[in-house]
């Protein structure tokens, strides 16, 4: 099993299993960054923005010379980004043209329960069809009855309110047990929620302000997409899963869909608004020849003032607005933006080439947004989730996922206090509802803990405490893994806001 489990290191920074491509790796800091396209609405019906967006195989270059076949929105891989206005109410309809069903969820997003993508909520195929009989996956140890399963055929429409406020959202498959794969395949794309505070600050704006969107992929000999489900020669037996259980990590760090691309900068200011799309990466971010990255959001929206960091720690899902000021840097030189958890060729992502003059009138003001700061005495409620394997799978408080358990029914427009406790690294995210973090060990939240959230970066054997604030809408939303391989490996949970 050497070979296969090349670069599984047993430290407590490993996430997962490095699964190596059988392609040789793409040169690095050769293709330019590519920026995802703008997702324009089809139509406005008394205000509302109404969107169409078909999920379909698509063809795209990742490796030089070779096709990956994607699964995308739009056909493309990362989907287009969609622009959107704090309070203005949109309207997306999925059309599933793909050879499975899916479900898609606005990750951040506050939505009602119908639109929130729950795993077993599924777009089917159009002219395909799904049995609700059928036991769900061979292998998985949660219980799926037939009328836990909602379906629509062909396409369905999301309603995105968007009561919200600015911030970098993003959205990705979700399907019961196979959110690992699909998302592996292509279905995940950006989405920016702007309002009037975040537009009239004197940060970098238009083609300085640029998504980030970082994941990792193997790939097989002939270009396609490596997992150890989609590959032939590794299905998911359960001595497979038993080994990729921990999380699927790719040799091939990919930005907005290019193998280490390079982006060439005046020496100015940019906003990057940084997203970590992996299935189980982590990455700690930082830039080469030494630089400052000046955090101004977090996963939803402005800080109250900035942060300067020389590294940041992004466990999947988490988001990173930061501001990079490249006149440090002289002209005609190139900065790296490396990985400091990753080894070769994986501890670098990308690369900036410094170009000649150019003018700034941007920014980082000292003070960004009036952000409240939850309170410990605010909570009324406190609990405990404790994210830890078994053999079989992966377990909340002891249980595998089942749409019809329900570990929590906090009130609506309450806060509370939950504590989660690990065995392993666990990026815990909450629908619905965003938090603050209290505290991590008993001590003071890491430096990149800070503002809203709704992912945090749960490590192994620590005790990390959030206050959650339940806005917008009663139903059943879920908390869960978002390491992919343990969220399809039952590491999910329901919460019914009351
Ligand atoms: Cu980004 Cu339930 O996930
Ligand atoms: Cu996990």
């Amino acid at each position: 099993a050497g070979g296969a489990l090349a670069g599984c290191g047993e430290t407590t920074e490993t996430a997962g299993i490095v699964l190596p491509s059988a392609a040789p790796l793409p040169p690095r800091f050769r293709v330019p960054l590519p920026i995802p396209a703008t997702k324009k609405p089809a139509r406005t019906v008394h205000g509302v923005d109404e969107y169409e967006v078909t999920q379909r195989i698509g063809d795209a270059e990742i490796l030089p010379g070779k096709t990956t076949k994607v699964w995308g929105f739009d056909g493309t891989f990362p989907g287009p980004t969609f622009e959107a206005r704090a309070g203005h109410e949109m309207r997306v309809r999925i059309r599933n043209e793909l050879p499975q069903p899916t479900s898609t969820h606005l990750h951040g997003g506050i939505t009602a329960p119908a639109s929130d993508g729950y795993p077993t909520d599924l777009v089917v195929p159009v002219g395909g069809s799904f049995d609700t009989h059928r036991k769900h996956s061979g292998e998985m140890p949660m219980t799926v009855r037939p009328q836990d399963w909602t379906l629509h055929q062909g396409s369905k429409e999301y309603r995105y309110p968007l009561g919200q406020r600015a911030a970098t959202l993003w959205y990705h498959d979700h399907r019961m047990d196979f959110s690992a794969p699909q998302v592996w395949r292509g279905l995940v794309g950006m989405f920016v929620v702007r309002d009037d505070e975040d537009d009239a600050l004197p940060l970098p704006k238009g083609d300085r302000e640029i998504p980030l969107l970082i994941c990792d992929r193997s790939f097989t000999a002939d270009g396609s997409f490596s997992y150890p489900s989609l590959d032939p020669s590794l299905t998911m037996t359960p001595g497979v899963r038993s080994k990729y259980m921990q999380g699927v990590q790719g040799d091939v760090i990919l930005v907005n869909g290019a193998p280490w691309p390079e982006l060439s900068v005046a020496p100015v200011r940019y906003r990057f608004r940084i997203l970590n799309a992996s299935n189980a990466r982590r990455y700690e971010l930082a830039l080469d020849p030494g630089g400052h990255l000046v955090q101004v959001g977090s996963d939803q929206g402005l800080l109250a003032a900035p942060r300067t960091h020389s590294s940041i720690v992004l466990s999947p899902a988490e988001r990173f607005d930061v501001v990079v000021d490249f006149s440090a840097y002289r002209p005609g030189s190139t900065v790296t933006l490396v990985n400091r958890l990753g080894s070769g060729a994986a501890g670098q992502v990308m690369r900036f080439r410094i170009g000649g003059r150019a003018t700034d009138d941007s920014h980082v003001p000292a003070r960004l947004s009036q952000v409240e700061t939850l309170k410990r005495s605010q909570a009324k409620v406190t609990r405990q989730f404790d994210f830890r394997r078994t053999d079989n799978g992966w377990t909340i408080n002891k249980q595998y996922f089942s749409p019809s358990t329900v570990l929590a029914r906090p009130a609506l427009n309450s806060v509370e206090l939950w504590r989660f406790t690990s065995d392993f690294h666990h990026p815990v995210h909450t629908h619905l509802a965003h938090f603050q973090v209290l505290s991590r060990d008993g001590h003071e939240p890491a430096a990149t803990d800070h503002g809203w959230k709704d992912v945090v970066d749960l490590r192994p054997y620590e005790v990390v405490e959030v206050l959650v604030r339940f806005t917008g809408f009663r139903g059943r939303y879920m908390l869960h893994c978002h390491n992919l391989e343990h969220e399809d490996m039952a590491m999910m949970a329901n919460f019914q806001v009351v």
